[in-house]
């Protein structure tokens, strides 16, 4: 097989319970990913060395060489194969760089999965899940899809109870926010204080077992956001812009900026997206539905 691409999925946070800081830098967490409707590509093609290539107008601001995850990625599992990374990677973008939506998590779940075809290696969705592992907190979960609890770092998963379907839109910031950078705020703010062991939330649980948008849009929390907001203020502003004008429940996804507003209806969605335009605040607005797949092998086009 000279070419395999795989379809990998954003991720949004409806709860990220954020317990203390562990000795090894991290954080243990008890959180709820779930995955939405926006999407990128990795195509995997034969080639002499290792080449990452990513496309779309967001290319630019995707890190290239040996910090494109995807591109280590490829090198981690050609390691565990004996065998050389002979692969030219084209990402082609389209979950916000630096969103908080694990793009760049979803890109190295998705050259796992290319790779891992494209060499005729068939290591299994476990082995390829103890490689994600590696790779970031958020990967595991880009391999799986669907609606699922994280533990640890959020790499431990287990597949949620979930009925029915729900309807987003995703404000993107003009600006992204870094990862560490979010928690070391969150650590500072809570600097002095005790901070109890992340739980996950019973309520969220129950809503998402019942199918409930009502319920699932007031049980959504982030502990990630006081520290988001505390870095871009606009942001708190944004989220009640939102829920003043029919969202069921506004969150941070991640570590942000990206904000996410759950709607009950895509026209209720696209009349939100016009308001939280017009803002200024926001670079785009998208729309998506979830639970979707995860990292998948899809039919490469004929014009690929
Ligand atoms: O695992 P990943 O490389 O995606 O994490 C990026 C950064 O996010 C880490 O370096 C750390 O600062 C922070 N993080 C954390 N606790 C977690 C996950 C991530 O502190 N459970």
């Amino acid at each position: 097989m000279g070419h395999v691409a795989v379809r990998v999925p954003a991720k949004v946070n409806l709860q990220l319970a954020v317990g203390p800081l562990r000795a090894d830098g991290y954080h243990d967490l008890a959180t709820v990913f779930h995955a939405v409707s926006l999407f990128d590509e990795v195509h995997a093609e034969d080639c002499p060395a290792l080449e990452v290539v990513t496309t779309g107008p967001q290319a630019d601001a995707v890190p290239g060489g040996a910090d494109n995850l995807a591109g280590r990625a490829a090198t981690l599992l050609a390691a565990r194969a004996g065998r050389a990374p002979e692969v030219r990677l084209t990402i082609r973008k389209d979950i916000p760089v630096a969103g908080g939506m694990a793009g760049g998590s979803a890109d190295a779940a998705a050259a796992l999965v290319a790779c891992d075809a494209l060499w005729g290696l068939d290591l299994g969705r476990e082995a390829l899940a103890g490689l994600a592992a590696e790779l970031g907190s958020d990967v595991p979960f880009a391999l799986l899809g669907g609606t699922a609890v994280g533990l640890g770092r959020g790499e431990r998963l287990t597949p949620a109870l979930a009925r029915g379907g729900f309807t987003w839109v995703f404000a993107l910031a003009h600006q992204g926010l870094a990862t560490p950078q979010v928690f070391a705020e969150c650590d500072r703010q809570r600097a002095g204080t005790a901070v109890p062991e992340a739980a996950v939330s019973e309520p969220l649980m129950a809503a998402l077992r019942a199918g409930d948008p009502v319920a699932l849009g007031r049980a959504l929390g982030n502990d990630l956001q006081p520290a988001a907001l505390a870095l871009r203020p606009e942001l708190g502003a944004l989220l009640e812009l939102g829920r003043a004008h029919g969202a069921l429940g506004a969150v941070l996804s991640g570590s942000g900026p990206t904000c996410a507003f759950l709607v009950e209806s895509r026209d209720a969605g696209l009349a939100l997206g016009d308001v939280l335009l017009a803002s200024g605040d926001v670079r785009d607005v998208r729309h998506a539905h979830g639970p979707v797949h995860g990292a998948r092998t899809i039919t490469p086009r004929v014009e690929d």
